[in-house]
């Protein structure tokens, strides 16, 4: 297993150039199922949850070729609808298959994926929509059986008490496009990768209004044809980046990022005084104006508000800007791994219910710290670069989950940073 050590303290200048995202990809391969024509997805990211749902394809039949970086074709003539526990477990995402199978083979039969280290990751509301639709929804076995033999369009409220879900929204989309009807999906999930696949579906025929918005309407019809789509540019990974320019007091630029899908976060970063200014279309500067530091409150929300997938790396930056800042999670209450690991290398932050209290303005110093989740790993990293000393990180299998050759591009913005085999750490650090 792989560790990233990190020497901290250079500031970080350059440019970076954003990958396809992650969180548009996986449900855009799983929707290719809906076809038995070929659909090609471009600007497709290098990760490891990637190359892990094109082996979910498959194992449902798909034949799946990569013919060039970044590019994927898959063609789903036959297919079969049970998707066992040893795929889901490895990745929860897989769930947005449901909606796929649904859609074309109007049965599914899908392990449970359970909770993972964020905090629970119910379905409840998947399979409340896919009820709405006259779909018959069973349990056995840790599995659930969708029947959507007699599904027919109907009202689906998708809200829930932390908001919109984004691949409940997903899987009722997939299954929707393809059910006789009119399916009107209110509170819908509005973030950037929806209005994404939507486009992508209406490439393949779907007939979807409201894309973007939190009310969707999905006239069905009776078959989809392939398509060829462009993966929207990853918000999160823009971001992360960001952060790294900024935390580290240096000069960094992201190109190819889409600024209004990063409005609630880059209104924080000017918020906390860091330097934002957009140089292009698609690009977007920092500059970390280190004595303009100013602390500030976060709460994530569903999009447009502030994203909990920046969450962890954002309080990161806190630590280090004094006075308090307050993060509430109102996406996952418990979404705080990664603060056990901040306070190791000296981040004063304190816990209390959904809320992180950040005494800021303490200096981080390096350590050995454990990742525990994916962005996690790129808070952690981001720490890292800011402490004084040495930081390694370890479990960095997670970073690669959603960040394509984080440690190399940090590397080319002047980071003192390397992926190293886990017997290059000193023997006291390393996990048994
Ligand atoms: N929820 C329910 N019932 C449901 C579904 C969700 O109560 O049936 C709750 C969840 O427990 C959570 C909230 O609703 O509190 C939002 O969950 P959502 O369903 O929107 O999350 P998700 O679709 O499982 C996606 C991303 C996550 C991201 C969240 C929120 C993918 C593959 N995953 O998860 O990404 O944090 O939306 O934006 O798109 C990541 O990339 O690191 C990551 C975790």
């Amino acid at each position: 297993m792989d560790v990233v050590r990190i020497q901290g303290g250079r500031e970080l200048s350059g440019t970076v150039t954003i990958s396809g995202a992650k969180n548009a990809s996986l449900p855009m391969l799983a929707a290719t199922l809906l076809t038995r024509e070929t659909c090609t997805l471009r600007n497709v990211p290098d990760l490891s949850d990637v190359r892990f749902m094109v082996e979910i394809l498959r194992h449902h039949g798909a034949t799946v070729e990569n013919p060039a970086p970044g590019v994927w074709q898959v063609t789903a003539r036959e297919i079969q609808p049970r998707t066992p526990y040893e795929l889901v477990r490895k990745m929860r995402a897989s769930i947005c298959l449901v909606g796929a199978l649904v859609g074309r083979l109007r049965t599914a039969d899908i392990a449970l994926p359970g909770g993972c280290v964020i905090g629970p990751r119910p379905i409840d509301l998947h399979l409340k929509g896919l009820a709405r639709l006259g779909c018959e929804v069973s349990h056995k076995n840790g599995c659930v059986i969708v029947d959507a033999a007699k599904a027919r369009g109907g009202y689906v409220f998708m809200g829930g008490r932390h908001g919109s879900t984004v691949t409940g929204t997903v899987n009722l989309l997939m299954a929707a496009v393809l059910t006789p009807g009119v399916t009107r999906i209110d509170s819908a999930a509005c973030e950037p990768e929806i209005e994404n696949l939507c486009q992508m579906l209406r490439t393949m025929g779907a007939r979807i209004d409201g894309a973007g918005s939190p009310v969707l309407t999905v006239t069905g019809v009776t078959q989809l044809h392939g398509c060829e789509h462009t993966v929207l540019p990853d918000r999160i990974e823009a971001g992360t980046y960001l952060l790294a320019g900024a935390i580290t007091g240096g000069d960094v630029t992201v190109n190819g990022a889409v600024t209004e899908h990063l409005g609630a976060f880059l209104d924080k970063l000017d918020e906390a005084g860091v330097a934002v200014e957009h140089t292009g279309a698609k690009a977007i500067r920092v500059r970390g104006n280190r004595g303009h530091w100013r602390p500030v409150d976060i709460i994530t929300l569903p999009h447009p508000g502030f994203a909990t997938d920046l969450q962890a790396q954002f309080s990161a930056l806190l630590a280090l800007i004094p006075g308090i800042s307050l993060i509430t999670e109102r996406i996952y209450p418990n979404r705080f791994m990664h603060v056990p690991e901040l306070q190791r290398m000296g981040a004063d932050i304190a816990i209390e219910g959904a809320t992180a209290i950040v005494k800021g303005g303490a200096p981080l110093t390096g350590a050995p710290v454990m990742a525990s989740d994916l962005r996690a790993s790129a808070a952690l990293i981001l720490a890292g670069l800011a402490a004084s000393g040495e930081t390694w990180v370890q479990r960095i299998y997670h970073l690669d989950r959603g960040y394509e050759q984080f440690d190399k591009r940090l590397a080319s913005l002047n980071a003192g940073i390397e992926r190293l085999p886990a017997s290059a750490m000193p023997k006291d650090y390393r996990e048994e």
